[in-house]
């Protein structure tokens, strides 16, 4: 058995954080030879309802579950944290498009940013899930510089598990045998999933699959999952965003599988012409909590011109949250 590692989680007792913890408890993301202690941070008004789910994690008698910690602080619950999971900010309501977040959402990253820089671990790794996820992940870089850029990540795994699963369900296989699926860009109508590379049971999606289907119907359905959901729970996706939580710190933590990749949205270092210094979505191959763009992906004028859409999605967004930036 490992020694623990400590896991923060704000918004812990929101609907986001009640399926996380339970999993990341289980031992789903980093394995049953690793225990965690799990630091949790509430707002002052979700203090209450977390105290409720520490009795249910206590109660789950988890082996792997070494201690729970709870505050209204970040600069106590991101105390030594190897690992943090930034959730806890407002969901979009169905008339609300994921930028409209930005203002209310945004201001939670600085404070967010500088504690994590000034208490966390030397390794941490931290995934930033609150919406809008990349520009979110910006904010907080950009307000804890003292951490290396290649720690902040924001989530679109989500978008690629719900892809895969579109694949797989017309082609009748199994989601798991759909491989090597970039999402690029930011999880919006802009983002792009790449299918030039992608592969079900081993061939080409896009030999195997309708390109008109692809294109229409396909594309549609992954852009507006998040607002179908919305509109069929009346509330915003939240088991499935805990498990693409899960999937993403574990494939970094324990690497990705030879020759597949998974979409990350990390800072680009200029690589395929992405403006640097931006949260985006890239495919990436992951090893022990490090991760590379995959090179070499060609992409045709189609892609090129899809991308451009989502790159200047994010820069509006970059240019609407300046004064956040420093
Ligand atoms: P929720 O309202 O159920 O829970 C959010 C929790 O965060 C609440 O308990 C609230 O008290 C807490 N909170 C608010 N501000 C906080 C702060 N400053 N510090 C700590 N905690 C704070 O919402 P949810 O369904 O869990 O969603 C959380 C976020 O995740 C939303 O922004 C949502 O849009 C986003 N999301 C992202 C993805 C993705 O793919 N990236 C997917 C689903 C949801
Ligand atoms: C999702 O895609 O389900 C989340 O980003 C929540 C949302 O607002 O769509």
């Amino acid at each position: 058995m490992n020694s623990p590692i400590r896991v923060s989680v704000t918004g812990a007792a929101g609907n986001i954080g009640y399926a996380l913890l339970f999993r990341l408890a289980a031992g789903d993301c980093y394995g049953k030879d690793q225990p965690i202690i799990l630091q949790l941070l509430e707002i002052p008004p979700g203090m209450k309802a977390l105290e409720g789910v520490v009795m249910e994690l206590m109660d789950s008698a988890f082996p792997l579950l070494h201690g729970i910690e709870i505050s209204d602080d970040p600069n106590a619950a991101f105390k030594g944290a190897n690992q943090a999971f930034l959730v806890g900010s407002r969901p979009r309501t169905k008339d609300m498009s994921r930028a409209d977040l930005i203002t209310a959402n945004g201001p939670i990253f600085v404070g967010q940013g500088r504690a994590l820089a000034a208490h966390a671990a030397a390794d941490v790794r931290v995934l930033v899930v609150g919406n809008p996820c990349n520009t979110n992940a910006l904010i907080a870089m950009s307000a804890g510089k003292e951490i290396p850029k290649d720690r902040w990540h924001a989530m679109t795994r989500l978008d690629e598990n719900r892809a895969k699963a579109q694949i797989a369900a017309k082609v009748g296989a199994l989601p798991g045998e759909v491989s090597n699926l970039g999402m690029l860009g930011t999880p919006s109508a802009t983002m792009f999933p790449d299918l030039r590379h992608a592969k079900v049971q081993g061939k080409s999606v896009t030999d195997v699959c309708d390109r008109t289907w692809l294109e229409t119907d396909f594309v549609k359905t992954v852009a507006t999952r998040g607002k179908a959901i919305i509109e069929a729970r009346g509330a915003s996706s939240a088991a499935s965003a805990a498990s693409a939580a899960v999937d993403h710190m574990s494939a970094l933590w324990n690497g990705t599988a030879a020759g597949d990749f998974t979409s990350m949205g990390v800072c680009s270092n200029g690589a395929y012409g992405i403006p640097e210094n931006l949260i985006f979505s890239f495919p990436v191959t992951a090893k022990a909590g490090d991760w590379q763009i995959v090179a070499g992906l060609d992409r045709d004028d189609f892609a090129n011109s899809r991308i451009a859409n989502t790159v200047r999605e994010l820069e509006s967004e970059r240019e609407t949250v300046k004064d956040l930036l420093s």
